[in-house]
């Protein structure tokens, strides 16, 4: 080979094989070194047979994505959802390329490219080039040579990159159908997954193009708004699912279930796109919830109870370790009860008493400060009337389901409103139809109604 020519050295040489169970179930690990030293590892699971079809995926490493559950990307979600599909199907491979990491160039550029999109505005593809790096520099022989190897000969690609498509058929690999990976779009990871929809061609990993059986039916970017940064406090959205004559459980109770199946996917999507989601502690009395991510792709976010005196059930699901939790209490919850909550590894934070249990604005200033940017309140009635009382809301998000149960539990309680004129508006606000429910989602007009009151 000439002294210049650096075309990488594909040829594989297995290192190891041996089981690896995951929580996706178990596969055969096959790590290989190729000629120029870059180490990939397929995840193989049955038998790969004649090699034709095979559900595969090429994931690129990334290790804050995959490995610590950063927010800024969709690769853990992409990697999960991969190895869930190929276990359910029974026969895939998922090559993990290590020398893939920051699209191919690398850790230490990539977090170098994070501080310039943070300090100076500059996009993923902006970042890169200003740091005299490609968009994109990946090359997808070597993953080729390592499907080969373990037998692959044509493969159901899940991508959403057209150019791992491009690559593999480059690189001798046939495919003969691209799969899309349904993930949920992140409030934190939004610029990114559009500047790589509009930039570098991938497919929207969620969305109205997307619509099927497993996404969301309504693009959630829309319903949450524009997040922003808010004088402190995050960003605060109210999810509501309500009756057609307005009441969000029956007067024995019961709230389960208001909505349909495709409006209550809609909110699991929500809340993978917010850092955080809150209930009062009554809610959790009543429903016992999960609060985590279940019927898209995404990540749980952190749940908050807003619970004055810590009546929270040691056996609460919301307190399970299937996501973090945060209580939100005052100093008038026993300080005994505050120490075993932090050694099950709950967090706690201690606010002033406030109208309705803790003081609700510097509950917000307190999630803030530990680190959450944009919040969904999902409910009840009691924490909801709080935020929307005290302005505290910037978005509201109400599913209409269309039945009546008569008297039960007003989705918002008292607001002090007299006139309709100074009732609390929705502009911008959008519908869209989530099955048989109707969803209404909008900004929250507090300075046209206090303006509207003064000028009366
Ligand atoms: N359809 C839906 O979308 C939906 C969603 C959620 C819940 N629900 C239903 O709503 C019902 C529960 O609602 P809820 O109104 O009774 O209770 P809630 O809003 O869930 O919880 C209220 C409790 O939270 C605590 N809290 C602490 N700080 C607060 C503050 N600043 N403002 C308000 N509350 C604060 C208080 O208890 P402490 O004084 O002990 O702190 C208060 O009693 C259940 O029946 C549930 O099924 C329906």
């Amino acid at each position: 080979m000439p002294v210049n020519d650096r075309r990488p050295n594909h040829a594989p040489r297995e290192a190891a094989r041996v089981a690896l169970p995951t929580p996706a179930g178990e596969f055969v690990a096959r790590a290989f070194e190729l000629g120029d030293g870059a180490v990939y590892v397929a995840l193989v699971r049955g038998e790969i047979g004649d090699g034709r079809g095979v559900l595969a995926r090429i994931h690129s490493e990334c290790l804050t994505g995959d490995a610590l559950g950063s927010l800024r990307c969709d690769c853990g979600p992409q990697l999960r959802a991969s190895l869930r599909s190929i276990a359910a199907e029974g026969r895939g491979v998922l090559v993990y390329a290590t020398d893939h990491e920051g699209r191919g160039i690398g850790l230490l550029e990539k977090l170098r490219a994070y501080v310039l999109q943070d300090g100076g505005g500059a996009d993923t593809v902006d970042a890169n080039e200003r740091l005299g790096l490609p968009a994109d520099g990946r090359d997808y022989g070597g993953a080729a040579a390592v499907l080969r190897a373990v037998g692959v000969r044509s493969v159901r690609l899940m991508t959403n990159n057209p150019l791992k498509v491009d690559g593999m058929r480059e690189h001798g690999i046939d495919v003969e159908e691209v799969v899309p990976v349904q993930t949920a779009a992140h409030a934190r990871n939004l610029r990114y997954l559009r500047t790589k929809r509009d930039r570098l061609g991938h497919a929207p990993p969620s969305g109205p193009e997307l619509n099927g059986a497993v996404g969301p039916v309504v693009d959630v970017a829309s319903l949450l708004g524009e997040p922003g940064e808010r004088a402190g406090r995050p960003y605060v959205v109210v999810k509501l699912a309500q009756t057609l004559d307005g009441r969000i459980a029956t007067a024995a109770g019961d709230s389960k279930w208001i909505s349909g199946e495709e409006e209550r996917r809609v909110s699991h999507a929500l809340r993978a796109a917010c850092d955080a989601v809150l209930v009062g502690v009554q809610t959790v009395l009543a429903d016992d919830p999960m609060l985590t991510v279940r019927m898209v792709e995404g990540p749980s976010p952190i749940r908050v109870v807003l619970d004055s005196t810590l009546r929270i059930p040691d056996d609460a699901k919301v307190l399970e370790d299937d996501a973090q939790t945060i209580v939100v209490t005052t100093d008038r919850a026993p300080a005994a009860r505050r120490l075993e909550l932090r050694g099950r590894g709950v967090g706690v934070l201690v606010v002033p008493s406030g109208p309705g249990g803790v003081d609700a604005t510097e509950a917000l200033r307190a999630l803030r400060h530990a680190g959450v940017r944009t919040l969904l309140v999902e409910g009840g009635a009691g924490v909801v009337t709080s935020m929307l009382g005290a302005g505290l809301a910037d978005r509201l998000v109400v599913g209409l389901s269309p039945t009546l149960i008569g008297t039960g539990l007003g989705s918002v309680g008292e607001l002090g409103v007299l006139r309709v004129r100074d009732g609390l508006r929705l502009h911008d606000s959008e519908v869209h139809l989530a099955g048989e429910d109707v969803l209404i989602a909008g900004d929250l007009a507090y300075a046209q109604a206090k303006a509207a009151t003064a000028s009366s």
